[in-house]
């Protein structure tokens, strides 16, 4: 998989994909990831890549030109499945969202400043507006980190152990049950007797009923949404 990220600030994401997980991932080659300085295709001598909106309005929108001009030097080298704008007034982003992304091979997302982009961009460019949450961040690169990470973590052999991608929360559309390590007791605290006794088949069932008690305890929208894993 390959993905392109144009942002006026890529340094922001830099640090999210030099370490751990998704560093390993690029270093197997398993994912390409670009980040492209929007600056660089700026307008003029002060490499210009926002203006004043028509109308009237406080805050700067991001220009057509410096975003088209980039997206299209960058498709002469490839097709893009996705082309993703991360806003807040996106689709909320979710493990099924993930899990489609994670199948696609070539994905691009664009970072928004400012008040935003250009509404033409939106509408005659962008394939997904993707928002990690109802809150405004003050650009999109941060969610652009968060939605790479977890779709880089499905990509096969990304994990060490290939199962985990599998056991986490949400991809069943169930919270995860609880886990326990050594100590089996501490303070008097001790680990549920079940996880120590070796009989699988009653972990893997005691398992499965936490997992469905603290989804409804916690998310039982989760359990209304039977649709996580659609394509
Ligand atoms: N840009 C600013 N806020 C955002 C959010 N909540 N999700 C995605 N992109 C954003």
């Amino acid at each position: 998989m390959r993905i392109d990220i144009i942002s006026a600030q890529p340094w922001l994401m830099e640090s999210a994909f030099e370490h751990s997980i998704l560093k390993r991932a690029q270093d197997k080659g398993l994912v390409e990831i670009q980040l492209h300085n929007l600056k660089e295709y700026g307008l003029g001598k002060h490499r210009q890549i926002d203006d004043y909106q028509f109308g009237g309005g406080a805050g700067m929108v991001m220009m057509v030109e410096p975003i088209l001009n980039l997206i299209q030097d960058l498709q002469k080298d490839r097709n893009y499945d996705e082309l993703i704008y991360m806003t807040p007034d996106g689709d909320l982003f979710n493990q099924k969202t993930a899990n489609q992304l994670s199948l696609k091979e070539n994905i691009l997302i664009l970072c928004g400043h400012y008040k935003g982009v250009d509404q033409r961009i939106r509408d005659h460019i962008i394939t997904r507006e993707i928002s990690i949450g109802s809150y405004v961040l003050s650009g999109g690169e941060l969610a652009a980190a968060v939605v790479s990470d977890a779709v880089i973590r499905l990509l096969p052999g990304v994990l060490g152990d290939e199962s985990s991608a599998l056991s986490d929360s949400f991809q069943d559309d169930l919270l995860a049950p609880p886990v326990y390590t050594r100590p089996a007791e501490i303070n008097g605290w001790k680990v549920p007797e079940i996880l120590t006794g070796g009989n699988f088949p009653e972990i893997e069932a005691w398992r499965e009923a936490k997992a469905l008690e603290i989804t409804q305890r916690k998310r039982p929208d989760l359990l209304q949404d039977d649709s996580l894993l659609d394509n």
